[in-house]
């Protein structure tokens, strides 16, 4: 049935699909019953359709790309003996062995947040010497206000110094979020895209920014308007950089992980709950004395669930093609917020401010019951996180919903929490309701709470 025909805008339109078969080096056109699918010939999943009209001829092209990408937990990965660091991205066992029999060394260009360089540095260095690598260490101030393309580009212009072979040496990025972002992005601008392995060294990074494909810089004032899909080769992710984040860093990865548990796994939010002080005090570690073995369990389970719910909904949905997004619980209205009051708030705490604001929405819409919506404003004071500010204003609301629907095809996909760890989107909240929230919601939180808890 290569051969249709169809109607098209009141003109004849003939619509040819032809496959893509290899003969030799090069491609042809095939139509699909002349493609002998069983014997030789080597049938690429991309097609072509010819359609000829009256006023000339389109040829739709549908080219399938996939993206293979491995998001790995592993212990020591600075320890000289684990090589998950150089080679861990490797899916082909034949290059593996030939990268490991060949005696050339392994060239890699690291880019590094600063901060992380100052207390890794010398362990990340004597990794690299120990495994004989040609190497470049990058060390950048990547904070959110240098989050630019023109630290994108100087990025380039050292890569481009390194001569990079794109093929074989992906860029590392350590740090937090801000690095990896940037560094992404650089590397999907450099010869059209480079691989990249991403090392997350904040929580946050580590159950979210590496978990993804999204890549970006802010710019015109906007948080990363500039950016691409286009995931890392490799996310490998050690718990032991979560040691020496400060405290507020902690929380600030805790409200993103928080944000999956409200939208999809009540044992995540009971165990955040229960355990989130201790969390805090232990920041992930193992070998705790005032808490022993539970903080181990709490901490592998909370990052597990974490990491495992959020690829549920990112993989089916890489480009965001699909506009109703539960991840996007909380990131409706902390952008601007973000943006207005930077460096003040950090992007988790923002993202808790809209939560809590969002969950007052839920509950004046009846989506959730007053004594719900406690439990999770009290589970939000016990993680340390901000629950109200000052510069979140009904204005800052509004706008950011009208925003909202202009880049989200004319509806504002609302995810609220309908029950502990259960969402859907709606479209239909009303300026009544969120005006009522946003009354409560201040009357309520206003004169808020540090968290307090004792370990
Ligand atoms: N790509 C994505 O899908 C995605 C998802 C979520 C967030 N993000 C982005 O991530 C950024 C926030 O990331 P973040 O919270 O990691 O912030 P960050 O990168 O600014 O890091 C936070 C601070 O911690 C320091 N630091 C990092 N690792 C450390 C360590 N191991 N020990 C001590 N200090 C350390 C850094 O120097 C920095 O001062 C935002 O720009 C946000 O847009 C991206
Ligand atoms: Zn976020």
């Amino acid at each position: 049935m290569g051969k249709v025909s169809q109607k098209n805008n009141d003109t004849e339109e003939n619509t040819t699909e032809f496959n893509l078969v290899r003969v030799k080096s090069t491609w042809k056109c095939k139509l699909p019953q002349k493609v002998n699918k069983d014997t030789v010939d080597c049938v690429s999943p991309a097609k072509i359709y010819e359609s000829i009209t009256e006023t000339g001829t389109t040829w739709t092209v549908v080219s399938p790309i996939i993206f293979t990408y491995k998001v790995t937990e592993t212990q020591g990965l600075l320890d000289p003996s684990n090589n998950t660091l150089l080679l861990g991205h490797i899916t082909d066992p034949q290059q593996l062995e030939d990268i490991k029999i060949s005696n050339k060394p392994i060239r890699r260009f690291i880019v590094i947040d600063q901060e992380v360089f100052k207390i890794y540095g010398i362990k990340l260095t004597k990794y690299l010497e120990v495994n004989n690598v040609v190497y470049k260490i990058l060390a950048l101030p990547t904070t959110e206000e240098n989050k630019s393309m023109e630290m994108a580009l100087n990025i380039l212009n050292e890569v481009n110094n390194f001569s990079l072979d794109r093929r074989m040496e992906p860029i590392i990025a350590i740090g937090g979020g801000v690095c990896l972002d940037i560094v992404g992005l650089a590397a999907s601008l450099y010869r059209r895209r480079t691989p990249y392995i991403r090392v997350p060294t904040t929580l946050l990074s580590y159950i979210d920014a590496s978990v993804g494909a999204k890549t970006g810089v802010n710019f015109a004032n906007c948080k990363n308007k500039l950016g691409a899909y286009i995931p890392p080769a490799a996310a490998f992710l050690d718990l032991s950089f979560i040691q020496t984040v400060s405290r507020r860093h902690i929380s600030n990865g805790l409200a993103e992980m928080l944000k999956m548990a409200l939208m999809k796994h009540r044992s995540l939010f009971e165990l955040l709950e229960k355990h989130g002080c201790m969390l805090l005090d232990t920041k992930f570690q193992v070998d705790n004395s005032l808490y022993g073995h539970s903080s181990l369990k709490a901490a592998s389970q909370a990052t597990r669930i974490a990491i495992t719910t959020m690829l549920e909904e990112l993989a089916p949905n890489l480009w965001e093609d699909d506009l109703n997004r539960l991840v996007d619980f909380g990131h409706l209205i902390s952008p601007p917020l973000e943006m207005k009051v930077l460096p003040a708030l950090l992007h988790g705490e923002a993202v808790n401010i809209d939560m809590s604001y969002m969950v007052y929405v839920s509950q004046e819409s009846g989506l959730l019951t007053e004594e719900e919506k406690q439990r999770i404003i009290s589970c939000m004071v016990g993680l340390e996180l901000p629950v109200w500010h000052e510069e979140c204003t009904l204005e800052l609301i509004e706008k950011s919903l009208q925003d909202r629907l202009k880049h989200s095809g004319g509806l504002v996909r609302m995810p609220l929490p309908v029950g502990l760890g259960q969402a859907e989107i709606f479209n239909n909240i009303s300026y009544e309701i969120l005006h009522r929230a946003y009354k409560k919601w201040c009357d309520e939180l206003s004169i808020s709470s540090d968290g307090n808890c004792d370990p």
